[in-house]
């Protein structure tokens, strides 16, 4: 069965730059998804560069990752940095509360640094403000970034790295009003100020010869935001950030967390042998992010007209039940094709709201939650997230353009919602690229697009499609769900779209 659709793209209208940052990710300490996932260790069999996984990372580069948010998550809250630097064998091993099992700390500061480095990706540093306190803060930062002789510095320079390192963004505290510490909305905008004004990069390639005066490759602080649709946190941050005093302390974004359930709720459905219901139920559950994204940018709009505070959805993914056999508190899921459209919703959501939206980290990266790669030992897997992260790479920095969407909706009992999805935009090569997604799991769509201001005569691109909502790869069959390339045609001079069901479809206009 096929549906007709049509698209009008407003080339000759753009719009805000998408940040590359939206395809962040996030990596927490917390279960495989650093230890077996990233680091198997110097002396492992496994291939690995200083301790991290070849395979792993060579996968990764591949998504152009432009951020990685570390090392949590609720486990930042309790994290102390010094466990985590110097040799191996002297570090302080402690629990870790997910899965309540041996920290090592073997992959600590200069380790995850590393990391970000192979991939090429920048780091988003995670504070504990929740157990820890403004010195230690203040140290971790001047460890990480002084480059003057002191003694935290001759640490890090004698722990192999002399150069400082390079922050991006620094997150003060996480979910303070859950697992960052219970505090209401204005107990935490009292604690931010101190963190604030302590925690500061010293990177002076970052700050710029001017005391005082901002670079624009300076740190970006993340104030924790919103729970849920609750805009406490939201109106508490952002009064405080109209009132800051000059000079000794900002707030640049504000994260807000929202993941999705499926019909049983977060951390309760099946990630795997699922049908129909459960993908209708998780559709519906993710397509609150826009709301979400609507709510609080409203609720800073009132101290922040001119959208210079981010909203950064530093943590969302698809929360499924984790996997039978193993250690519940890992997190660990299956990936199937119902989260690579459900990434791709999300991914368009971020895209069109890319005024205020800045910055996103998809939760998690390797091994836990709504995951781009999973491991066995020695063995890797893609999930189809992560193609659809790949496809989507043309849409880092690029310029976002409207589109107009018509078409049927697609339907389950009570639910409905637009068949298909898309966003377009100008790729930094120029050229007019569109992203589209086909919801339905049995109707190919056709969709006819104009594209008002630029003459196109042809059109390439891959699709991802799968038959089934939980289909997945598996480590027996790792491409089983993979992209393939799609020929578009053309009839009196317009792109004809042929979306197979399930389907993300990234094409690039040519003249
Ligand atoms: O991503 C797993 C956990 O979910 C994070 O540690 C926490 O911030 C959130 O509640």
């Amino acid at each position: 069965i096929s549906t007709p659709a049509s698209i009008v793209v407003h080339a000759d209208k753009p719009g805000p730059t998408i940040s590359r940052d939206i395809f962040g990710q996030f990596s927490e300490m917390l279960g495989n998804g650093v230890y077996g996932g990233i680091w198997v260790g110097k002396d492992s069999a496994i291939p690995n560069v200083r301790g991290i996984r070849s395979d792993v990372v060579a996968a990764l580069r591949e998504l152009r990752v432009p951020v990685v948010r570390w090392p949590g998550g609720c486990f930042a809250d309790k994290y102390n940095w010094r466990h985590g630097i110097g040799p191996s064998a002297a570090r302080t091993a402690t629990v870790n509360m997910w899965g309540n099992v041996v920290e090592p700390n073997t992959f600590g500061t200069d380790e995850f640094m590393d990391f970000a480095g192979q991939i090429g990706a920048e780091a988003y540093i995670n504070i504990n403000m929740g157990s820890g306190s403004p010195a230690e803060a203040a140290d971790w930062l001047e460890y990480m970034t002084t480059d003057q002789p002191s003694t935290l510095g001759k640490l890090r320079a004698a722990n192999g790295h002399p150069a400082p390192y390079k922050i991006k963004y620094l997150g003060v505290g996480n979910e303070s009003y859950g697992c960052g510490g219970g505090m209401t909305a204005d107990e935490y905008v009292t604690q931010y100020k101190r963190y604030a004004t302590f925690a500061k990069n010293l990177n002076p390639a970052q700050n710029g010869p001017v005391k005082f005066i901002r670079s624009k490759d300076a740190m970006l602080e993340i104030a924790v935001g919103p729970d849920s649709e609750k805009t406490e946190y939201t109106d508490a941050v952002m009064k405080a950030w109209s009132q800051r005093p000059a000079y000794s302390w900002e707030i640049h974004g504000l994260s807000l967390h929202h993941y999705t359930g499926g019909a049983q709720g977060v951390l309760a459905s099946p990630s795997s042998h699922f049908g129909e219901a459960e993908y209708a139920a998780s559709l519906k559950n993710t397509l609150k992010m826009e709301e979400l994204i609507r709510i609080h940018s409203a609720a800073m709009d009132k101290y922040d007209p001119e959208k210079k505070v981010g909203l950064m959805v530093d943590e969302w993914g698809l929360w499924a039940k984790p996997l039978d056999g193993t250690n519940f508190m890992f997190l660990r899921q299956q990936g199937t094709q119902r989260d690579a459209l459900l990434a791709a919703i999300n991914l368009n959501i971020f895209a069109r709201h890319a005024d205020r939206v800045r910055m996103t980290n998809i939760a998690q990266m390797v091994n836990v939650i709504h995951a781009m790669i999973l491991t066995d030992g020695p063995r890797m897997l893609k999930t189809p997230t992560y193609h659809v992260y790949r496809m989507y790479v043309p849409f880092q920095d690029a310029t976002s353009i409207p589109m107009e969407l018509q078409g049927d909706d697609y339907r389950f009992g009570d639910f409905r919602t637009p068949l298909v999805d898309g966003i377009a935009a100008r790729g930094k090569d120029g050229k007019i690229w569109l992203a589209l997604v086909n919801l339905d799991p049995a109707k190919i769509a056709d969709v006819t697009a104009t594209i008002a201001g630029v003459a196109a005569s042809r059109a390439s691109g891959e699709v991802l499609s799968a038959a089934k909502v939980d289909a997945g790869n598996t480590f027996d069959n790792p491409a089983a769900v993979a992209p393939v390339a799609t020929r578009v045609e053309f009839q009196s001079g317009k792109p004809i779209f042929r979306l197979p069901p399930l389907s993300v479809t990234v094409v690039r206009l040519e003249n």
